[in-house]
C-alpha cells in the first residue's frame, strides 16, 4: 500500500496524474471516500495524464462519462444508483472489462461486478486541517 499526503487540491490532482501515468487498458480504479473527499479531483489528474483536454465534471444526473485520450477514460459515478441491477442495465460490465481505463466513484455499490484485480484509492479527510490522506492499493507508483 502507498500512502500519500495531499494538503491542497493541486496535490490531489498530482496523485491522480501519477496514477494516470501508469494505468493500462482495462485498469479499473475504485475511488473511496466520503462526500467531497476528492474523488472527482483524482479523476481530473488521471485525465490530465491521459492527454484528455475536455474538462472532467460531475453532472448531477450523468452516471457514465466517456473521454477520449491516449486511452479512453470511463468516469462512472454511482452516487445516485440504488442497486446492482441498475448498474447491469447500464452495461457497467462493458466498461469494467473494456479496453479503456475505468474510474468509479461509490464503487462499493457494484463490488460484485468487479474484476479480480483492481486499484483501490481511499481518500481520508484529516479532521485537523482538511489535508487528504490518500491510500493506494493494487498499483506500484
Ligand atoms: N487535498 C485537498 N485539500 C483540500 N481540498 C481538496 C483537496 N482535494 C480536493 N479538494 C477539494 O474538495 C472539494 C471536493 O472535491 P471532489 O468534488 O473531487 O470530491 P468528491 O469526492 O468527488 O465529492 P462527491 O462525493 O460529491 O462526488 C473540491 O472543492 C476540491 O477542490
Ligand atoms: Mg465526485
Amino acid at each position: 500500500m502507498t500512502k500519500i499526503t495531499a494538503p491542497t487540491t493541486e496535490d490531489t490532482i498530482s496523485v491522480g496524474y501519477r496514477i494516470g501515468e501508469v494505468v493500462t487498458p482495462g485498469s479499473v480504479i475504485a475511488l473511496e471516500g466520503t462526500l467531497g473527499a476528492g474523488k472527482t479531483t483524482i479523476v481530473k489528474g488521471i485525465a490530465r495524464a491521459l492527454d484528455i483536454l475536455e474538462p472532467v465534471t460531475s453532472p448531477t444526473y450523468t452516471i457514465i462519462s466517456e473521454y477520449e485520450g491516449r486511452l479512453p477514460l470511463y468516469h462512472i459515478d454511482l452516487y445516485r444508483l440504488s442497486s446492482v441491477d441498475e448498474a447491469e442495465l447500464l452495461g457497467a460490465e462493458e466498461y469494467l472489462f473494456g479496453d479503456g481505463v475505468c474510474v468509479i466513484e461509490w464503487s462499493e455499490k457494484i463490488r460484485e461486478l468487479f474484476p479480480e484485480n483492481y486499484i483501490r484509492v481511499h481518500i481520508i479527510i484529516e479532521c485537523t486541517d482538511g489535508t487528504r490522506s490518500i491510500e493506494i492499493e493494487g498499483l506500484e507508483l
